[in-house]
């Protein structure tokens, strides 16, 4: 979709839908008077009829007469004490929602004054709820009649002194969500569809498309490197498993070194459990188990275009959870390619057991930092919810960097601990560690099992497994993958200094 700023009295839009996003109020603000003017006094009718008051996510659409725009849709901010940047995603998702219901082509959307948020803060928000609200999983419809494509989104901005810095917000705004749209178009694929081959191929056209180096583990290499845990993992699988690494560098420019950053993502094509076999309630879900990984790619994605000034490599070890034939065994003791062993426990707890691979893999890049993503524990989803993700890890700096980058992205973290009590629970009985702490404090073990190799490089390890899928339908989501942390990860790198 494109997006543009455009210098434009509201009234004069030729669009298919002005969307006009409108705080919790009982008259019509002086901003908006001339296009209520043009309207009949409609809006100041709505709000004096309490049809709609501006409470966040309500929604009210007319006919427009009088005006360019064919549809007008009135969506509520909320109180301006609440409104941040995202009450703008919010409501530029809800409102695009509704204009693609109404199967518009073409969307205007105006830009509120919001004192407390600079203009690229704002036009961020909107241009991040907008195309992230339009997302949908749609290429295996057939039935139903197609959704006429919204390919044009204006924000409309009557001061002249925004227009750059808007531009800029537009700029930040639509890689940032793009690269979530396609973390989750990679996660809605069907668990058959995804395999770590095809994985493989979607990072290579990736890399062809923005430019990033491309290199992929098969087997002979994995073996090679020694990944005894990817190789398990992947054992029971008729899709075999790969390592998957991207790396994006700045541009050459400046004396100054460039920080290395490791962004490692889990990257389970589907997780059955293998030979602790889940139960079948929901296990179709587990097909987005590859989402830490998807959303590895699409950070790389925006940092390679929005060109940032560092050297970031992803990694995702891919794998398929299988019950084959050659499965790997509760009980199997796996060597890591660190060395240490693994005794397992539960086939179930695989996640870790390639993250192991990974993350010992990151250090061969000497990063400054290593964050992972994985859809790790569903004892996080039990703490947690779906409102955050979990963070730990061995430095506080980062995880107050990971916490702030959340927080401006609204992919909140919180923070779980990782103490030696935690370590102490996965202490092998005839290896290393174990995969598994029982069921006690669940995350934080799968936490202090990763801890194990990083070795002594500041990590973050973000517990996805609540926020990457949604079984609601929220303002700039619907059911399915989330594209959770791409944002995050952006916001993070992007005002990257020394830890
Ligand atoms: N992929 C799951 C975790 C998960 C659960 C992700 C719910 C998303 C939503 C992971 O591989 C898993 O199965 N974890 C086990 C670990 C246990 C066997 C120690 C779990 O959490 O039950
Ligand atoms: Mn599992
Ligand atoms: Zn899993």
């Amino acid at each position: 979709m494109r997006v543009e700023v455009k210098r434009e009295d509201p009234a004069r839009a030729r669009t298919d839908a002005l969307i006009v996003p409108l705080s919790k109020t009982e008259r019509v603000p002086r901003a908006l008077q001339a296009l209520d003017t043009a309207l009949g006094r409609r809006i100041q009718s709505y709000l004096e009829a309490a049809e709609f008051r501006g409470k966040a996510a309500e929604l009210v659409a007319f006919p427009a007469e009088g005006i360019a725009a064919k549809t007008v849709i009135l969506v509520g901010l909320g109180t301006e004490e609440e409104l941040n940047a995202e009450a703008l995603r919010r409501a530029a998702g809800a409102g695009i929602k509704a204009a693609a219901r109404r199967r518009a082509a073409s969307v205007a959307l105006v830009v509120p004054s919001v004192r407390r948020l600079a203009p690229a803060d704002r036009a961020q928000a909107l241009t991040e709820g907008g195309l992230l609200g339009a997302y949908r999983f749609d290429r295996y419809r057939e039935l139903e009649e197609p959704r006429g494509a919204l390919d044009e989104l204006v924000l409309l901005s009557a001061d002249a002194r925004e227009g750059s810095a808007l531009r800029r917000g537009v700029k930040q705004g639509r890689i940032a969500a793009e690269s979530a749209r396609l973390a989750r178009d990679l996660s809605n694929e069907p668990g058959s569809v995804h395999t770590p081959e095809w994985m493989a191929d979607q990072a290579r056209k990736l890399g062809r498309e923005v430019g990033l180096k491309v290199k992929v583990l098969a087997e002979r290499e994995l073996e090679r490197e020694k990944m005894q845990g990817i190789l398990s993992v992947g054992r029971g699988s008729a899709n075999p498993p790969r390592l998957i690494v991207l790396e994006y560098n700045a541009p050459a420019g400046g004396a100054r070194r460039r920080p290395t950053l490791a962004l490692v993502g889990k990257g389970i094509t589907f997780d059955s459990g293998g030979i602790s076999i889940k139960p079948a309630a929901n296990m179709h879900e587990m097909k987005h188990d590859m989402s830490g990984g998807a959303a590895v790619f699409g950070a790389l994605r925006g940092a390679a275009l929005l060109g940032l000034p560092q050297h970031v490599i992803g990694i995702v070890p891919v794998a398929q959870n299988m019950p084959g034939a050659g499965a790997y065994l509760p009980g199997d003791i796996v060597r890591a390619a660190s060395g240490k062993t693994i005794e397992v426990l539960n086939t179930d707890a695989e996640g870790r057991i390639v993250l192991a691979d990974a993350l010992h893999h990151a250090q061969r890049f000497k990063p400054d930092a290593i964050v992972d993503l994985a859809t790790l524990t569903g004892a996080c989803v039990i703490a947690l919810g779906s409102a955050c993700c979990a963070v730990m890890g061995n430095n506080e700096p980062l995880i107050k960097r990971v916490q702030a980058a959340g927080d401006r992205s609204h992919e909140r973290a919180w923070p779980l601990p990782l103490w030696d009590e935690h370590k102490k629970q996965i202490k092998g009985d005839v290896g290393d560690i174990k995969n598994t702490g029982g069921r006690e404090a669940g995350a934080s073990t799968a936490a202090a099992f990763l801890s194990h190799f990083v070795g002594a490089t500041p990590w973050a390890h973000l517990d996805i497994a609540g926020t990457a899928w949604t079984t609601r339908e929220q303002p700039y989501c619907v059911k399915g993958a989330t594209g959770f942390g791409v944002r995050l990860l952006l916001e993070l790198l992007r005002d990257w200094s020394a830890l």
